[in-house]
């Protein structure tokens, strides 16, 4: 089917019960002890049904967590930098033992998939924070869900029976199957993936140029998980990403879909986990820009591109495209990076995030030279709600 590359560890993952069975498997699960998973929890086992969680098929055991959190890599040597995890009460822990079927729930009690228990362990939060992290502070977002999460770990593998249905633009979730089949379809050998959770602005916008020069094409793969409150809206963000390709982007070089992960923030290690699930959607190439999955300032501006020199090359099966921190140059005419520009900064067009937002929520159209007219028009069209 792919033409691009395999999948992370050789095999797509597709841990969905065959639709034949899916009736008795509920039928089966209704009797089973239940464990209900938050919004992250469901975004991860979403990750894990289509396979872009390969090679996990399952939220990870005691000897793959303690890998990917000391080592980065699995216990059978494969690199991973996140680990996918279920957290239980103690109550709910001594109930379960290896071997175990348990049914997986939304919050509604809505059965999603069954898992088999492989074991279930004690944690560190404090040290799992410090390692993916980089920090135990509990004001970072993805160190405050480590805190919040129970104190036991359930490892085990996932039959999915049946996830939530996506109400907003479901025709934008792709599988990473039928994106390799459209890339295949589409004659595309290399495919850079772009992360983004932010509406694109001219840098982004630069960035996946830059980079189209270069490959056959170009996946915007928002990410549309649970990101921080002040976040912009995946719907938003969407109307945002149509306009802009139908405006300014080769139809038959882009394709827009989106990666229903939660955003975790954790720097380097998200960059890691973001290009090992891009290139088990098919891409070959991952763009990694300025404070990749930043927040705040918990990350040095190219800390998420020099964690990449920790594997061996080629270790990953992804090549990593790096940028310099980008921006509009009025003396050059055009985006440029102090890679390729000689000015200062006073003729840099810069706005920090605050601005920008101050600006469209006064109905300010920012400069074209920060973002696309089209695209803030959506923005202010969407504060103005
Ligand atoms: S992220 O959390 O998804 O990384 P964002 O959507 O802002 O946030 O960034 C998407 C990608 O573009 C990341 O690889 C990021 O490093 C890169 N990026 C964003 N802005 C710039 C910029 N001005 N210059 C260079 N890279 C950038």
């Amino acid at each position: 089917m792919s033409q691009t590359i395999p999948a992370h560890g050789g095999t797509l993952i597709d841990a969905f019960v065959p639709s034949a069975e899916r009736a008795d498997a509920a039928s089966r699960a209704a009797s089973l002890p239940k464990i209900e998973l938050n919004r992250r929890q469901i975004s991860d086992l979403e990750l894990i049904a289509i396979g872009a969680a390969s090679p996990l098929n399952g939220f990870v055991g005691h000897d793959d967590y303690v890998g990917i959190v000391d080592k980065m890599h699995l216990a059978n040597g494969l690199a991973w930098s996140i680990p996918l995890t279920l957290a239980v009460d103690a109550a709910t822990a001594s109930s379960l033992s290896a071997g175990k079927e348990v049914a997986l729930t939304d919050e509604g009690g809505a059965i999603l998939a069954t898992l088999t228990v492989s074991d279930t362990y004690a944690y560190n939060k404090e040290h799992e924070a410090q390692q993916v992290y980089r920090t135990t502070d509990g004001a970072h977002p993805g160190v405050a869900a480590v805190y919040a999460q129970p104190d036991t770990l359930v490892g085990g593998s996932v039959k999915v029976i049946s996830l939530p249905a996506h109400e907003e633009f479901p025709e934008y979730y792709l599988t990473p199957s039928q994106t390799r089949e459209a890339f295949a379809e589409r004659n595309w050998k290399t495919v850079v993936g772009f992360q983004t959770r932010n509406p694109v602005h001219r840098a982004h916008e630069y960035l996946q140029k830059c980079a189209l020069e270069m490959v056959d094409g170009l996946l915007l793969h928002p990410l549309v998980g649970e990101t921080k409150g002040d976040d912009i809206p995946a719907d938003v963000r969407m109307k945002c990403y149509k306009v802009l390709l139908d405006n300014y982007y080769p139809l038959n070089r882009t394709l827009l879909s989106v990666n229903p992960a939660a955003m975790r923030y954790a720097g380097p290690r998200e960059a890691i986990f973001h290009a090992l699930i891009r290139k088990n959607y098919g891409c070959t190439h991952f763009i990694v820009g300025r404070d990749h999955a930043g927040v705040g300032t918990y990350y040095g501006t190219y800390d998420a591109q020099i964690i990449f020199n920790e594997f061996a090359p080629g270790e990953l099966g992804i090549v990593p495209l790096m940028f310099e921190h980008s921006f509009w140059c009025k003396k050059c005419e055009g985006m440029a990076s102090s890679k390729s520009c000689p000015h200062g900064p006073d003729d840099r067009i810069s706005l920090s995030g605050t601005k920008v937002r101050d600006m469209l929520r006064a109905g300010e159209v920012p400069p074209m030279e920060f973002t696309r007219p089209e695209v803030a028009e959506v923005l202010i069209a969407s504060m103005r709600q």
